[in-house]
């Protein structure tokens, strides 16, 4: 059985208090906490890098999700994973050796996860899907948070989760963007298990809204 998942990205936290607002969601129960990397080229925005990275490893073991909205990220994957990432995810656009980045990913001994932008179709995954721990599907175009999920993207999880399962994969399937608590079951009878979350999750009472995700996350089974 697929576990269900929450991934709280931390581009909403205030970075005045990151390490208060990590633990408040960790101890209400978040497994994963997002890390968006932006580069202003891939994406418009610029988010941080490593020295961020480094620094929150310290003070929390939670799994340290890194999502990479990065030109050619094959050039970064080795320190990202010397910061502390267990895990790390490539764009399927960012880069035109996508089998050799989730082998280099895999030789740091992490994850490897490769998203797709809400226009990359899914035969962009063909001949990486034995490959991959994870696919995250992004539900609105990548580069900042606070965005309206897009509906279409319900159905290219349902398509890849079957996919997945006539092939005999359990891989996990993440979600990123636009996800609030009303939504978590339309995207996990879908067949997505990991939920991440960023405006929805920090802000206002970090605690409860990380445990309404929890309890919706923890009584769906897949
Ligand atoms: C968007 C990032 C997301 C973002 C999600 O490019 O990849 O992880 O933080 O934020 P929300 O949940 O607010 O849409
Ligand atoms: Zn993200």
């Amino acid at each position: 059985m697929r576990k269900n998942i929450l991934a709280p990205s931390i581009l909403s936290a205030d970075f005045c208090h990151l390490e208060q607002d990590i633990a408040q969601t960790v101890d209400a129960g978040a497994q994963y906490l997002h890390i968006d990397v932006m580069d202003g080229m891939f994406v418009p925005s610029i988010s941080f890098g490593m020295p961020v990275i480094e620094s929150i490893r310290k003070c929390t073991d939670c799994f340290f999700d890194v999502h990479l909205m990065v030109e050619q990220p094959e050039r970064y994957i080795e320190r990202f994973a010397q910061c502390g990432a267990d895990g790390i995810t490539v764009h399927a656009e960012a880069t035109k050796h996508l089998h050799r980045a989730i082998q280099q990913i895999h030789a740091c001994g992490v994850k490897a996860g490769v998203a797709l932008n809400p226009a990359t179709p899914l035969s962009a995954l063909d001949h990486v899907l034995e490959d991959v721990d994870m696919i995250l599907i992004m539900t609105v175009n990548p580069g900042f948070g606070g965005q309206k999920y897009i509906p279409q993207m319900t159905e290219k999880i349902r398509t890849l989760r079957q996919r997945l399962t006539q092939m005999g994969l359990e891989t996990d399937i993440q979600v990123d963007g636009g996800i609030k608590t009303d939504m978590v079951r339309s995207v996990l009878e879908a067949g997505a298990n990991i939920c991440v979350a960023g405006s929805a999750v920090f802000g206002e009472d970090i605690t409860g809204r990380t445990k309404a995700f929890m309890e919706i996350l923890k009584e769906y089974r897949q």
